[in-house]
């Protein structure tokens, strides 16, 4: 569903990605983890297109994203969600307007069916009775499903999801994490989702993806990482498992 071949980009005249190359099969999840800096984000936003590689492709369902112009890559992310690292809810809008947004950008769909899919997806997200609140009226992890539902209100086949456990407590880190898996088998999506979490990601990614010094350091199942000789992964690890 997703490839990515001898993906390379440098931001100013800094090397960010070099030769990154890795597949996700259709209903996988993945979790690409890294320390700060290390170009989880930029990864992500090659997968939607918000950058474009130096070198190498990115290619969703069978498309070359590089080959595509505006209007034909606007169509493809209709198919695709993304939750944003800083959640970038809109303030002066309620729940409801946040995530019936899309639908009014890139549907026809009458107000009364608009209303029925935001309520679909609230639900979907375990968020009840909020829907007229204001995003400064919510708490983190409320943010971040609202910022999930709004990801999905158009149907996504490709879920990418940017530390969608930063800043929360460790249950609510959990249960985001949870939700993320919940979700992506209702709406049957393939995911990719960054994150600093090795627990969570360990819990509900099929693979994960670390990566270090602009490189793939280690890609496999839990297991294989765990089992990983590379000196950075075994640190990191280290680091960040409990
Ligand atoms: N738009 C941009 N212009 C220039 N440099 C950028 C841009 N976006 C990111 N970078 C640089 O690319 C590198 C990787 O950034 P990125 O945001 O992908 O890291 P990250 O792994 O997501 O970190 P974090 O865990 O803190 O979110 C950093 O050195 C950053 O300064
Ligand atoms: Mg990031």
């Amino acid at each position: 569903m997703i490839k990515v071949e001898g993906l390379y980009k440098k931001l100013g005249d800094q090397p960010v990605l070099e030769d990154i190359t890795f597949d996700v099969s259709e209903g996988e999840i993945i979790s690409v983890l890294g320390l700060s800096g290390a170009g989880k984000t930029v990864l992500l936003k090659h997968l939607i297109g918000l950058f474009r590689p130096d070198q190498g492709r990115v290619i969703i369902d069978g498309v070359d994203i590089d080959s595509l112009n505006e209007e034909q890559l606007l169509k493809v992310r209709c198919n695709m969600g993304y939750l944003f690292q800083e959640g970038a809810l809109y303030d002066f809008m309620d729940v409801f307007d946040n995530v019936a947004f899309p639908l009014r950008e890139h549907t026809s769909l009458k107000p009364e069916e608009i209303a029925g899919r935001v309520r679909e997806v609230l639900k979907l997200v375990d968020l009840d009775g909020v829907e007229s609140k204001f995003p400064d009226e919510l708490s983190g992890g409320m943010k971040k499903r609202v910022g999930l539902a709004r990801a999905i209100v158009l149907g996504a086949k490709v879920l990418l999801c940017d530390e969608p456990t930063s800043g929360l407590d460790p249950i609510r880190s959990r249960d985001i994490s949870d939700l993320i898996r919940h979700v992506s088998q209702q709406i049957g999506s393939t995911t990719v989702m960054t994150s600093h979490d090795v627990n969570n990601s360990f819990r509900i990614a099929s693979r994960l993806i670390i990566i270090n010094d602009c490189h793939i350091a280690a890609m496999g199942t839990a297991e294989q990482i765990k089992a990983s000789q590379v000196p950075f992964v075994r640190e990191f690890l280290q680091m960040s498992t409990v």
